[in-house]
């Protein structure tokens, strides 16, 4: 790849303008709730949620926060109130989540769900301790019929965690009433702030309503009682660094150990730089690149090994590790996925389930071929074997939308649907079911042949009306903060931090064991 040329630069452009973009969102959610309710929080002698994070994880380690952009284009604020990631406390990987009390008590609204339920699966899938930092008003009262019955779940799946050997822990810091009282409820380790930590199914006001009781927030549910009275407090902690120090404290005790293989423990860095990878994808995602050009950014010492390089030649598949992980890697090249890619996309999804080998799917495809001799050649069953093998493939998947990811495409890639343990977006990616200027094409087609079907004349000014309209909608929606908003990835990352974006997703999927499938569905031939 040639950095100096004019398009390198120009796509490189493009890129840092839709990063600076992305920041701007990504700041969104660092603000909270916005100045007044931060700076009513800190009079209060409160740590924010982040600061909490960053007290709890080790000095220096990094954190992976997960769909930070979550409900963005949505009423309700970027980040949907809740912080969630996977950082090292003690040593050991936990998911965090972390509700954010500047924003509405830190209630929780239908994104926020949709999040929590997220950072539930990925702790699940990938055998994690779980922290919750708790201070929330609870279920976002005026949208109650959307979270309440779903919301369950959150009770559920703490339980389900503990149940499968995944110890959750939960640090109280505020408000933590009614269903959220099932938060602490349910963990295996409960710490609470005094005087902090108020956690009841009703408060003095709705128990006067029910019973006529008197009462007060302390004795009804301030953390002394329940440290000294209830027992639901297993450790009382003077203060928030307190509880923070507890909670480390409750980690280092549990004696963690990782059911996946050990990296190896010596491996070169790229010998390119990632800096350029800011200048692969163009700018016009019908422009092809070459995807071996990013596996040399993103994979130990640039060694990359090429499976069935002479077939199939529109996907690029072969064997490399990052930071020490081994990986089987499937990526896109020229866009369009024919019968042949497709086939040598089932043959290596086995191949690396025979050997108990992470795949990272590298997404850049307009979907798989049409026409009348791709459909005569049998591309339905082609597609089909390779959508069979990615989703009863049992080795741990990890996704990268760097360009386009439309149609059956992103199915077969493994898209969000087919369960990889994380999925990442560049800020370059589009996802939908086919491109903005297709889908009004086809609209349109289908519209002309109905009017013609109803022997009325087709209105020409209104058909290039609705072909701008639904083109500018496509085009919205398929753009990733809209994406990331609705919960469809885990994040929009800068293509710079690929690596290490992939090495910590390896390093926590490996708190579980890695094996591969032992039998796959019937394979059409
Ligand atoms: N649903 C919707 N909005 C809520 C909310 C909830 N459960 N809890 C708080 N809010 C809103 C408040 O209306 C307020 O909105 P505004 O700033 O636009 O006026 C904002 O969040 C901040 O609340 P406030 O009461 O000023 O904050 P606080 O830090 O002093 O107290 C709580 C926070 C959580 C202790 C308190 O708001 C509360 O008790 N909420 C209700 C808790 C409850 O009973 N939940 C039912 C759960 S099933």
């Amino acid at each position: 790849m040639d950095t100096r040329a004019a398009e390198f630069g120009a796509n490189r452009d493009a890129m840092l303008e839709k990063l600076a973009e992305i920041d701007a969102e990504h700041a969104k959610a660092v603000a909270g709730g916005g100045e007044k309710y931060v700076e009513r929080h800190r009079k209060r002698g409160k740590l924010l949620a982040r600061e909490r994070i960053e007290l709890l994880l080790d000095q220096d380690s990094p954190f992976l926060e997960l769909s930070p952009l979550a409900a963005w284009g949505t009423d309700y604020r970027v980040g949907a109130s809740l912080v969630t990631g996977i950082g090292v406390v003690e040593g050991v990987e936990c998911l965090i989540s972390a509700s954010d009390p500047t924003v509405k008590g830190g209630a929780s609204n239908p994104w926020t769900t949709k999040k929590s339920f997220r950072a539930a699966d990925i702790a699940a899938q990938n055998r994690l301790p779980t922290i919750n930092l708790v201070e929330s008003g609870g279920a976002d009262l005026p949208t109650q019929k959307e979270i309440f019955i779903p919301g369950g779940r959150i009770f559920r799946d703490i339980t389900r965690a503990s149940a499968a050997g995944c110890p959750t822990v939960a640090l109280v810091f505020g408000n933590s009433t009614a269903g959220g009282a099932y938060l602490p409820g349910m963990s295996d380790y409960v710490v609470m702030v005094k005087e902090r930590a108020k956690v009841f199914l009703g408060g003095p006001p709705l128990v006067k309503m029910a019973t006529g009781e008197e009462s007060d927030d302390e004795s009804l549910g301030g953390a002394e009682m329940h440290a000294r009275t209830s027992g639901l407090a297993d450790y009382l902690a003077v203060d928030e660094a307190d509880a923070i120090r507890l909670g480390r404290n409750i980690i280092k005790r549990l004696n963690w150990t990782k059911q996946g293989p050990t990296p190896k423990p010596d491996y070169d860095e790229p010998l390119y730089d990632a800096e350029d990878l800011l200048g692969i994808v163009p700018t016009d995602l019908k422009v092809p690149f070459d995807p071996r050009e990013v596996i040399a950014r993103v994979v130990d010492g640039s060694d990359f090994d090429e499976f069935k390089p002479l077939y199939g030649s529109s996907l690029v598949t072969g064997w490399a590790s990052i930071h020490g992980y081994p990986v089987g890697v499937l990526a896109n090249a020229q866009g369009v996925l024919f019968g042949e890619e497709s086939q040598k996309a089932a043959q290596f999804i086995q191949l690396a389930n025979q050997i108990d080998t992470p795949l990272v799917f590298l997404h850049n495809t307009t979907g798989y071929m049409v026409g009348k001799e791709y459909e005569q050649s049998g591309i339905i069953k082609h597609g089909a074997m390779m959508i069979n093998a990615v989703s009863n493939s049992k080795v741990p998947h990890l996704s990268v939308l760097m360009g386009a990811s439309y149609g059956a495409g992103h199915y077969g890639m493994c898209g969000r649907a087919y369960d990889p343990r994380f999925l990442f977006a560049w800020p370059s990616a589009k996802s939908a079911v086919m491109g903005p200027a297709q889908l009004a094409g086809v609209l349109s087609i289908v519209a002309r042949a109905a009017a013609e079907s109803r022997g009325q004349e087709y209105n020409e000014e209104h058909d290039k009306a609705m072909r701008a309209m639904v083109e500018g909608q496509i085009e919205a929606e398929s753009m990733p903060m809209f994406l990331s908003g609705m919960l469809y990835d885990d994040g929009i990352i800068d293509p710079r931090d690929t690596r290490t974006v992939l090495g910590l997703s390896l390093s926590a999927i490996h708190n579980g064991p890695v094996k591969g499938a032992e039998g796959f569905g019937v394979f059409r031939m």
